[in-house]
């Protein structure tokens, strides 16, 4: 089977086939492309070595994919029970929620799904290194003031780095205060502005500053030098982009983890930019709702 099949997030499913453009075949959130395209944004998970196997018995099924390796996380859309079978007789994944932090094990995830009875595609590589491009954290139900603090969480996970005690951070947009709680709790030492207030109990952490400001007047110089930049600011994706060139000319900081929130229509043009600055990396995580998470991070520093 040439080319590669790509998993749609539900609920944007239209962007992903935006950005396709054509597609050869499609089973449930699952589309196939001959021609390998440029890597879409708007994606869960994608298959880069996709095979096909005509098979009689589950036992077999289940035979082929053991041999190629240990791991193996079913996308259905039919033949349900089928599959419970043959997952049955496959090696079991966790899918337990993680602790923060967590380093992901350097093990392939390979993603699989039936067509019908007799029929199973699966591709023991995938861009996720998260079973079906999903993972779930032991939650603080108590500590932060939103859910936002998951997908910095996600984020930081997928870095395969966080902030260390001490760093300096930079959280943009900040208020009511989830991605500085989550940057307090490593021990960083960060300055959270927003024009909206964080909560009482975020500014009492210990370790955070508080700038009521408009983030993007703000000029890296008047900050100075920060370990990291994020930013979960509300905005339309050029401002953002524009704020950014100035952190990336000024060589004040390094580490950059950035959501680009979607205003109405995806910005596919300024997302693209973001894609294009050197050691970048553009992806939907799986706690992103209609916006995309950016990154780039020094990778010679721990
Ligand atoms: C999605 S919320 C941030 C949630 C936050 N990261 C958390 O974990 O709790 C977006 C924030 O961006 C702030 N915001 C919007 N425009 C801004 C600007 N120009 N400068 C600073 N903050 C801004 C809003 O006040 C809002 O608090």
């Amino acid at each position: 089977m040439m080319g590669t099949v790509y998993q749609a997030i539900p609920d944007f499913a239209d962007h992903l086939e935006h950005e396709l453009g054509t597609w050869q075949d499609k089973w449930g959130s699952l589309y196939y492309a001959v021609e390998r395209c440029q890597a879409p944004f708007w994606q869960q998970n994608i298959w880069l070595e996709p095979f096909r196997l005509e098979f009689d018995s589950i036992s077999q099924a289940a035979a082929a994919l053991r041999d190629i390796q240990r791991n193996w996380a079913p996308v259905l859309h039919t033949q349900f029970r089928r599959a419970a079978l043959i997952e049955g007789q496959l090696p079991p994944i966790s899918r337990k929620p993680r602790p923060f932090p967590w380093q992901v094990p350097e093990v392939p995830i390979g993603a699989w799904s039936l067509l019908d009875a007799h029929t199973l595609i699966a591709s023991p590589r995938c861009s996720s290194p998260f079973p079906a491009g999903i993972i779930e954290f032991e939650e603080d139900k108590f500590g932060p003031p939103s859910r936002a603090y998951l997908k910095l969480w996600e984020a930081l996970v997928r870095c395969g780095k966080w902030p260390q005690s001490g760093e300096k951070c930079l959280d943009a947009g900040a208020s009511p205060g989830g991605w500085t709680w989550a940057l307090a709790r490593l021990g960083a030492e960060v300055t959270a502005v927003d024009r909206a207030p964080l909560e009482d109990r975020i500014l009492a952490m210990p370790g955070v500053t508080a700038l009521k400001h408009d983030a993007f007047t703000l000029a890296p110089e008047d900050i100075g030098p920060m370990d990291w930049v994020f930013s979960d600011v509300i905005c339309y994706p050029p401002r953002l982009y524009e704020w950014i060139q100035k952190w990336l000319a000024s060589g004040l900081c390094q580490n950059f983890v950035c959501t680009i929130k979607m205003q109405g229509e995806a910005d596919y043009e300024t997302t693209r930019a973001f894609a294009s600055v050197p050691g970048s990396v553009v992806t939907h995580l799986y706690h992103n709702k209609h916006e995309l998470t950016w990154y780039r991070l020094n990778r010679a520093s721990k």
